[in-house]
């Protein structure tokens, strides 16, 4: 850690997917530098709410809302709570996210959408929603969307993740460049191999993966939650208020290989 304890203070931070292995990592860092948090994710409340106190997260510094963001009507209801609970939105971070795992040539089209469905298209409404909260509050807010390495990066057996995360890229990038007059930024973090979550679990499962990640990253080693959460420190601080439209590579080095 190397921010102040309150280079966030004063700050309201919404995010999706908060309950996820990478997510409560970020959740913790986060609230531990000052901020209040809303969190969202799919699972029950009470699961919710003990991921967040198995990780040290302080009760009285966040609120869980648990929802299905690729539903429109569960989007508002995130940010209606969160507004009740903490007041006016400054950062939506447009987290969570799912991997399908499947040869290009096998992927069916409803599997696709799916794919699309949970990353894009939930990442759209809750930036969406939450950048007209801003508009109306007068708030220069900040939208922040996770994305990967593997957006510029062929990696194979997961084509609708890459390309979804692609998509996010691009539509962080029209958020930043419509945005801008008003005084909202967007961008996106993109992290590597991370050695928790959806990585973890291929890693786990998957010879053939881990045979391939155990190679893929530059640097070393996979990467850590803490590293992850550094990042998002770093793009939820003022230190970050000039940037808009970029997107952040934490990997660790892995979109320097050409693969295998
Ligand atoms: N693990 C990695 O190596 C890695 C690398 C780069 C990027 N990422 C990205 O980081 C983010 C978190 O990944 P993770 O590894 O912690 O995975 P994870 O599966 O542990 O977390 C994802 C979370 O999103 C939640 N979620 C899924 N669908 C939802 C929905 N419709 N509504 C609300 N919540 C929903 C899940 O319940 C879960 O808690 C994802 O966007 C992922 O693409 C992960």
């Amino acid at each position: 850690m190397t921010f102040r304890g309150d280079a966030l203070a004063g700050q309201h931070i919404v995010i999706s997917g908060g309950c996820g292995a990478i997510g409560v990592g970020v959740v913790k860092a986060l609230t531990d530098h000052g901020a209040v948090m809303t969190v969202n994710d799919i699972v029950a409340v009470a699961e919710g709410e003990q991921r967040l106190r198995d990780a040290g997260v302080s009760s009285e510094r966040c609120r869980y809302v648990q929802g299905d963001l690729t539903q429109a009507d569960d989007v508002v209801h995130l940010l209606e709570a969160a507004r009740t609970r903490f007041g006016p939105v400054h950062t939506a971070l447009c987290h969570l996210g799912m991997v399908l795992s499947k040869p290009i040539l096998d992927v069916e089209p409803e599997e696709w959408d799916q794919v699309m469905a949970v990353n894009v298209r939930s990442a759209f409404m809750l930036a969406k929603a939450a950048a007209n909260g801003m508009l109306a509050d007068g708030i220069n807010g900040h939208l922040v969307f996770t994305t990967s390495w593997v957006a510029s990066v062929p990696w194979p057996g997961i084509a609708p993740y890459s390309s979804s995360k692609a998509a996010m890229n691009q539509l962080m990038r029209s958020f930043a460049r419509e945005l801008a007059p008003s005084g909202i930024r967007a961008n996106c973090l993109s992290p590597g191999i991370v050695g928790v979550g959806m990585a973890k679990r291929q890693w786990d499962t998957e010879p053939d993966y881990r045979a391939r990640a155990s190679r893929a990253v530059p640097l070393g080693e996979l990467q850590t939650v803490e590293s992850v959460a550094d990042a998002f420190l770093f793009l939820c601080s003022p230190a970050a208020r000039y940037m808009t439209g970029a997107v952040l590579l934490v990997d660790g080095g892995c979109s320097l290989y050409p693969m295998d």
